[in-house]
């Protein structure tokens, strides 16, 4: 007569019970769609919509991850494989991952650490890190924390004297190269912004006062943190965010709309090194690119938050890879979710992908250690993709394994 109890006991388990709030939350979590509802709980409305939210009906932030969701892959079997290398050469210098955590203003919103949770991540991950112009953690408090890579996003202030302080704060501090962006002559409409009349720093009023009380733990973190500024431009006469702002009114006074190809020869002036050109979106600008010698290029619509109908930015890597001939490196950036994401776009014919609102949701959801996550899930991702498409290695990856 089988024992009952003994049977019941064979199949019970119970974990120790999880002290950590952080970790609790993060062990219902599988993928970066989670981390985006746990951070939607977590943040104050006007925060989750202002990463979460594009341009005007955010086609383009939708074709970003439908133009990867409709590349199946080739898969090849029986490659006797018993190693997979996800390392990358990312502007000649070695990276764990062909992936860049892509620069975002105003992290601090979405957790106090803000820049310096992502650069330690991503230092601790052995990728590069390019901080925002707009970062709420400055150059130098950045370099601070890592040893890492790091790259420093130039926005071109009408005020060009601003700009060429801050590459010579960037150069002191070792960042590595500048990502100059390209695609803000003015800010996209982010229609969820205007109907929530956002600002930055996030003020509080009596709706975002009660937007706070029902998301009390990041308003409890938000007060006991020292207050949000514009780190970089904390001493400047240019609003450091000590009065909140409204961001299309900043950004279209301060930064310059008459940007041209000219200007990257300034740049070229005030900086000894790479220089990355952020926001391409066609082959012929792409071509232009790298006729003037831009080291590199990120195919990028900012996430979708400037031109809606913009081009899917991984639409745009087999063309521009064929128009360019390897003449300077490609990045892609907007809509990878997963680390197959990273391998469709290098089999694509890019030098690595790039990604924002992933870091953004993982830090809303569980800090400094929701972004470790992340990054361990697409390392893992990338390492059981290559594994089941046959690719031992980043350089063995193309367009035979894609159906583009
Ligand atoms: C951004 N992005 C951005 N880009 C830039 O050059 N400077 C910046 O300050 C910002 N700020 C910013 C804030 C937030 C909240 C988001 C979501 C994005 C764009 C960013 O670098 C990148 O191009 C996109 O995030 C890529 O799309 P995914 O990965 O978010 O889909
Ligand atoms: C944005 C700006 C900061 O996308 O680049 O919100």
């Amino acid at each position: 007569m089988p024992n009952p109890i003994a049977t019941l006991r064979s199949v019970i388990q119970f974990k120790s019970f999880e002290r950590s709030a952080v970790e609790r939350r993060l062990a219902h979590a599988a993928n970066v769609d989670d981390l985006r509802r746990i951070a939607r709980r977590r943040l104050p409305g006007g925060d989750f919509d202002y990463i979460d939210g594009a341009a005007e009906d955010e086609r383009t932030l939708h074709a970003n991850a439908d133009a990867f969701a409709q590349c199946g892959f080739v898969p090849r079997v029986l490659r006797g494989l018993n190693s997979i290398d996800t390392s990358a050469t990312i502007l000649g210098k070695p990276s764990s991952m062909p992936f860049i955590f892509a620069p975002t203003g105003f992290t601090r919103i979405a957790d106090p650490q803000g820049e310096l949770a992502v650069a330690r991540a991503a230092d601790r991950a052995g990728i590069p890190y390019a901080l925002s112009t707009l970062g709420t953690r400055s150059i130098e408090e950045v370099r601070a924390v890592s040893d890492g890579r790091l790259m420093f996003q130039v926005y071109a202030w009408r005020d060009r004297g601003m700009v060429k302080e801050m590459v010579q704060r960037a150069a002191a501090a070792q960042y590595e190269a500048l990502m100059l962006t390209v695609d803000t002559a003015v800010l996209g409409r982010r229609e969820r912004d205007v109907r929530r009349g956002f600002s930055l720093p996030p003020k509080i009023g009596l709706r975002t006062f009660i937007d706070g009380a029902v998301h009390p733990s990041w308003t409890l973190q938000f007060i006991m943190n020292e207050p949000i500024r514009f780190a970089n431009v904390v001493g400047s006469d240019k609003g450091d965010g000590a009065s909140p702002v409204n961001l299309s009114d900043y950004i279209n006074s301060q930064f310059d709309p008459a940007l041209s190809w000219a200007d990257i020869d300034w740049l070229r002036e005030q900086w000894d090194g790479p220089i990355i050109v952020k926001g391409i979106q066609s082959v012929d600008d792409a071509v232009h690119a790298a006729d003037i010698g831009v080291e590199a290029i990120a195919l990028s619509n900012h996430g979708g938050r400037q031109l809606d109908g913009a081009p899917a930015a991984f639409s745009l890597v087999a063309p521009v890879a064929d128009a360019v001939g390897g003449r300077t490196e490609i990045i892609c950036d907007g809509g990878v979710r997963r680390g197959s994401d990273i391998v469709k776009a290098v089999a694509a014919g890019a030098t690595c992908a790039m990604a924002g609102r992933p870091y953004l949701y993982a830090l809303g959801a569980g800090g400094e250690r929701g972004v470790d996550r992340l990054l361990q899930w697409f390392q893992g991702d990338m390492e059981r993709t290559m594994n089941l498409i046959g690719c031992g290695d980043v350089a063995g990856l193309n367009r035979s394994y894609l159906h583009l």
